[in-house]
């Protein structure tokens, strides 16, 4: 194992996925300047991610509903949670995206550079948010600059901006959740009056698990969602003729492609446990009260699972690990694919083609964060 890795993913200006594929080729595990345990290997972070025992999720001092939790207590909030993003809950939403994807298509520039990831992603994800959560369209450019403003204090790893920004966003959920408390409940009411007025564990929900729940499906996954729309887009732009391929395939064609352009390329980088003894794992022994990191943008590339990376849909479907794996997988996998694939269509179907633009690169993404920092591309 080697000790203090200067960082844990990518030293400025580098390929996150070329640093962890060279790593991995030595290490199972890095310990980071920041004292973690970062897990490099697919099956590792796999082990790690199913043994809920001895891998807990409290590892934040922060209230996290429900991924800072174990138990019976996760299990208790998770099936609150899961209920807004079944099927059945996100079916009637489908046209609401495809209105939100169609509308932003008509107001792309044609024949310009623009940013896959700040002008077509960041605006897409705000707004398809915002329609689903029935939160108002005059947010739009504060959530864009809070985006930006996160990833800016992310990169930077200043906790004091981080800590002042996650209150900024919380100011922005109260501002929308003290309405409608108020309010009576009716019968087509957005998503967030609903769960404002949720008794489904047999009383409402306080403010402050209401703000930790929707903070973690808007703050975190509006990046999101943002990131993957400049993966998928450089990956289409990078190859003329893919274009024409998917303008004719299937809903199910179209998510598969997604999920394996992720798979390569995953922008959603790591999530933390911690270890609730000492634990053996990639030849390490780890202490008790360790903070382990499950590197899925690595993991998802480990050569022992998916050779040398060709892109193959069918064959590295079950192992992809883009949303997780284990009690905590992500309950917003239906949500963001369904955006994503809505979004993706509505790009190919709206423009003859889209090509990266000339004497401009795109940029990486500065560690912790994955994906692209900006991808410059031109519709026509
Ligand atoms: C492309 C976008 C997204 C990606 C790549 C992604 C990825 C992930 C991953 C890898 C996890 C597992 C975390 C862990 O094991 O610690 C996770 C958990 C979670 N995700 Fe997502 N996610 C996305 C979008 C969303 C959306 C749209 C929502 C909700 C609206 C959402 C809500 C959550 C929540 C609440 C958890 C915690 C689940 C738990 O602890 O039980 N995600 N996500």
């Amino acid at each position: 194992m080697t000790d203090h890795i200067l960082d844990d993913i990518s030293p400025e200006g580098r390929d996150l996925r070329e640093y962890t594929d060279e790593l991995r080729k030595s290490h199972a595990v890095v310990k980071n300047t920041f004292n973690e345990w970062v897990l490099l290997k697919h099956a590792d972070v796999v082990a790690a991610a199913m043994d809920h025992e001895r891998f807990s999720n409290a590892a934040s001092r922060y209230l996290q509903i429900p991924n800072g939790m174990d138990g019976d207590e996760h299990t208790y909030y998770r099936k609150v949670i899961d209920r807004y993003l079944s099927k059945e809950a996100l079916q009637p939403y489908i046209p609401t995206f495809q209105k939100v994807a169609t509308q932003l298509m008509t107001e792309l520039p044609r024949g310009e550079v623009l940013d896959a990831v700040s002008e077509i992603g960041a605006v897409f994800a705000v707004r398809a948010q915002c329609e689903w959560l029935g939160w108002p369209k005059e947010l739009e450019p504060r959530l864009l600059q809070w985006m930006t403003d996160n990833h800016a204090a992310i990169r930077s790893r200043s906790h004091k901006e981080m800590s002042d920004l996650a209150t900024q966003f919380d100011e922005i959920i109260r501002s929308v959740i003290h309405p409608r408390r108020a309010n009576k409940v009716q019968e087509n009411d957005d998503v967030t009056t609903r769960l404002c007025h949720d008794i489904s564990l047999g009383r409402l929900l306080t403010e402050t698990e209401l703000i930790s729940i929707m903070r973690n499906w808007t703050a975190g996954d509006l990046g999101s969602i943002a990131l993957c729309v400049g993966v998928i887009a450089h990956h289409i732009a990078h190859q003329p003729t893919l274009a024409e391929q998917l303008r004719t395939a299937e809903d199910k064609e179209i998510e598969a492609f997604i999920d394996e352009v992720l798979r390569i390329d995953d922008p959603f980088v790591s999530n933390r446990r911690i270890t609730n003894c000492s634990v053996q794992i990639g030849g390490q022994d780890v202490p008790k009260g360790a903070i382990v990191k499950l590197h899925w943008t690595s993991a998802n590339r480990d050569e022992l699972l998916f050779g040398d990376n060709k892109f193959d849909p069918k064959k590295n479907r079950k192992n992809n690990l883009v949303y997780g794996v284990g009690k905590h997988a992500c309950p917003g996998r239906l949500l963001a694919t369904w955006e994503l694939r809505i979004m993706v269509r509505t790009l190919l179907s709206s423009v003859q083609t889209i090509t990266l633009a000339q004497n401009q690169e795109a940029e990486r993404e500065i560690a912790p964060l994955g994906g692209f920092h900006r991808v410059p591309v031109v519709l026509s």
